[in-house]
């Protein structure tokens, strides 16, 4: 048997779960490309010599998650200027024997969104839950992508922080509105996009839960909710029920680890495919 010619891999804590491999495997199959995608747990303590093995086995691209988006910022040699900007990683690439970070999450949802036929963000009002890393790659996208959005609204539990994320990414607002605020401080007829970055609704404990009140939605509404497990979430449904347009978060899934591929591989997958075996796998 021949030696795999390019390496590929995802790391986090848990990673049983990740549908990284069956995307990514889905592509090369399709392509009959020369090489392999695997999984490996990596402790948080384990990461700085998880980042030494991907540079001494050569390792040519690596995906991160949770909990290591952040943490693996400083162990890279050199960040793209979105990776910096948003303070978090989840792709990495080897060139030229340096590990270079960036990030497709926020890009990923944006292809999704567009993907699915919304409108043009030009001119929209959006309320973003959330002043996570999620939030930060997509409050990102939303800021620097050519429709610029009228105004911007950050609610978060915290709300200090959707105020502090807010003030990091004033610099990138320029026409767009940018503030932290309160559901109670908004009117839901001027809103046009609301886009769910929190876990709130997630397996596990925050299953079954919404993180507005529902009965904010209004049928002009386009929700988005990043949570692709369970790919129906209570945000969704309940948006539904009042006949907003719901897009749901497999979708910003494909297409983050789709943009991974292509600059790994320069040129497109086949993202149908990679759509129809993540749908697969979470039955
Ligand atoms: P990620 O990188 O996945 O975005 P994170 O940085 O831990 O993860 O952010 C999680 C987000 O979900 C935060 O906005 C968090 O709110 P706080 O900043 O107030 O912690 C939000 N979140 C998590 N659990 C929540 C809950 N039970 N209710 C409301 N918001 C919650």
């Amino acid at each position: 048997m021949s030696a795999i010619e390019r390496m590929f891999m995802v790391i986090g804590d848990p990673i049983a779960h990740s549908l990284s491999p069956v995307l990514h495997r889905a592509a090369y199959a399709a392509f009959s490309l020369d090489a392999w995608y695997g999984a490996s747990r990596v402790r948080a303590c384990d990461l700085p010599d998880a980042v030494r093995g991907l540079r001494a086995l050569s390792i040519a691209g690596c995906n991160v998650t949770i909990p290591h988006k952040e943490a693996i910022l400083p162990l890279l040699d050199d960040l793209t200027d979105r990776a910096r900007a948003v303070g978090a990683v989840n792709t990495v690439t080897l060139r030229d024997g340096r590990l270079i970070g960036d990030t497709t999450d926020g890009e990923g949802w944006l292809r999704s969104y567009r993907d699915e036929g919304a409108p043009s963000l030009a001119g929209q009002t959006v309320v973003l839950l959330g002043a996570g890393g999620a939030a930060r790659s997509i409050l990102y996208t939303l800021l620097t992508q050519d429709a610029a959005c009228a105004r911007i609204f950050i609610i978060n539990r915290d709300r200090v922080r959707a105020e502090r994320l807010c003030a990091a990414f004033a610099h990138l607002a320029h026409g767009t509105v940018l503030a932290a605020c309160a559901l109670d401080e908004l009117r839901a007829s001027e809103i046009d996009v609301i886009i769910n970055t929190t876990s709130v609704g997630m397996e596990g404990e925050l299953a079954g839960a919404c993180p507005i009140a529902p009965d904010f939605f209004r049928a002009h509404h386009f929700v988005s909710d990043i949570v692709y497990r369970p790919a129906q979430t209570v945000f969704l449904s309940e948006a539904k029920r009042r006949r907003a347009h719901t897009h749901g978060g497999l979708g910003m899934l494909v297409y983050q680890g789709a943009l991974a591929f292509e600059m790994w591989f320069g040129v497109k997958p086949p993202v149908d495919r990679m759509m129809a075996v993540a749908r697969e796998a979470l039955q």
